[in-house]
């Protein structure tokens, strides 16, 4: 008996992935359920962010309910990016305001001793992830890819060295200069823990993988191949090739081509570098995903509209874009914006001029 082809196997968000030809450019954008939502901001009225990310019904329905609304391409698995440290022996919180802050951060190099590294054991306490996934993919229409994701073993070791946001990365910079031994200890655990967390992602149901590197831009190029490369290298190695999988990094444009070395099919770019320079940075070998500044977004409508155009016309011609922000959409964005970005990118068409 033959094997249907899944409808979402066809959709552009998939096709341009693998960089075949597209009618038009699809788009997503990531945050796109957010607090910019007001009806996410009712929902976090009664639940803080934890429990949202905990309840797979609610989290299920903010994932479907924000890609019908706007008409997106993809949708991406409501989660964060931090709960998988719990399972590892951290504390996780969001304080109002502040961003995350994790109990138990390691102080001392030493301190890598007590990070536990997940087996498929350990997942079952994500299992509210895994049960999202299922309903979100039951809930979504099957034409729309769902996105699955992860940090990255940098952003996941800084997060669990410093214990929140820092702007210096002191903390994470001096653990890895001083101690390489006690580094490469925690960065192949957090590999390892990524990769089986990934993978069970993939077993539930998502279509693609975005991994964040949201910290990596704050090494050079040196310390990035050095560090972290080989580590990021070992997530995307546990992803099959025929499984999109998407390789965000921000910060550093210098560090594209390490980025791409490191693994992915498709590059997440910001919006430090003009995206036609990142795509002749890297050739044709990749996709690519980016890259308006979320900043544009709280602008006029024209500005919207000509910032959206830029970019789609600097790609013409090239398979392979992704529309999408250089980051997440910021919580003060209208989100009227948010509706005409979207029709912006899907009347353009990439075979007229002007
Ligand atoms: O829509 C989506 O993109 C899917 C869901 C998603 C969230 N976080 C929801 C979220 C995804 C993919 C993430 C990834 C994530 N989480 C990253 C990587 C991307 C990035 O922004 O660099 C990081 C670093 C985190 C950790 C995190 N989560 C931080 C630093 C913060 C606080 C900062 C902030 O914007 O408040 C969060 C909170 C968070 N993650 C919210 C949402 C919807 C807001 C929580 C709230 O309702 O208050």
């Amino acid at each position: 008996m033959a094997v249907e082809t899944p409808a979402w196997y066809d959709s552009p968000f998939l096709k341009a992935a693998r960089r075949e030809p597209v009618e038009r450019t699809p788009i997503w954008l990531m945050r796109q359920a957010g607090r910019y939502l007001p009806e996410y901001r009712a929902l976090r009225e009664k639940y803080s962010f934890l429990e949202l990310c905990r309840n797979p019904e609610l989290a299920a329905e903010i994932t479907v309910s924000t890609v019908t609304r706007f008409g997106f391409d993809a949708a991406i698995l409501f989660a964060d990016l931090l709960p998988i440290l719990e399972p590892m022996g951290f504390g996780l919180r969001f304080g109002p305001g502040e961003g995350p802050i994790i109990r138990n951060h390691l102080d001392r190099p030493k301190d890598v001793d007590r990070v536990q590294e997940l087996t498929e054991d350990h997942l079952e306490e994500l299992r509210f992830v895994f049960e999202t996934i299922r309903l979100a993919r039951e809930g979504l229409p099957k034409s729309i890819p769902l996105i699955g994701f992860a940090g990255a073993p940098f952003t996941l070791a800084a997060y669990a060295i410093e214990g929140g946001a820092t702007r210096s990365f002191e903390k994470t910079k001096c653990f890895m200069l001083q101690d390489r031994g006690a580094w490469r200890e925690l960065m192949g655990r957090m590999a390892r823990s990524i990769a089986r967390y990934v993978k069970r992602q993939m077993a539930t149901g998502v279509q693609a993988i975005q991994i964040f590197d949201s910290w990596a831009g704050c090494l050079s190029p040196k310390h990035y191949q050095e560090f972290v490369l080989p580590y990021t290298q070992m997530v995307f190695e546990a992803i099959p090739a025929d499984v999109p999988a998407i390789h965000f990094l921000t910060g550093n444009p210098m560090l594209l081509p390490l980025q791409a070395r490191a693994g992915g099919t498709v590059m997440g770019i910001d919006w430090r570098i003009d995206i036609g320079d990142a795509w002749d940075m890297l050739g044709d070998r990749y996709a690519i995903q980016g890259n308006l500044d979320p900043a544009v977004l709280c602008g006029p409508e024209e500005l919207v509209v000509h910032e959206a155009r830029a970019i789609l016309e600097r790609v013409r011609g090239r398979p392979g874009h992704i529309f999408n922000l250089g980051h997440g959409v910021l919580p003060s964005t209208p989100v009227n914006n948010v509706a005409l970005l979207v029709q912006t990118v899907h009347e353009w068409n990439p075979e007229q001029i002007g």
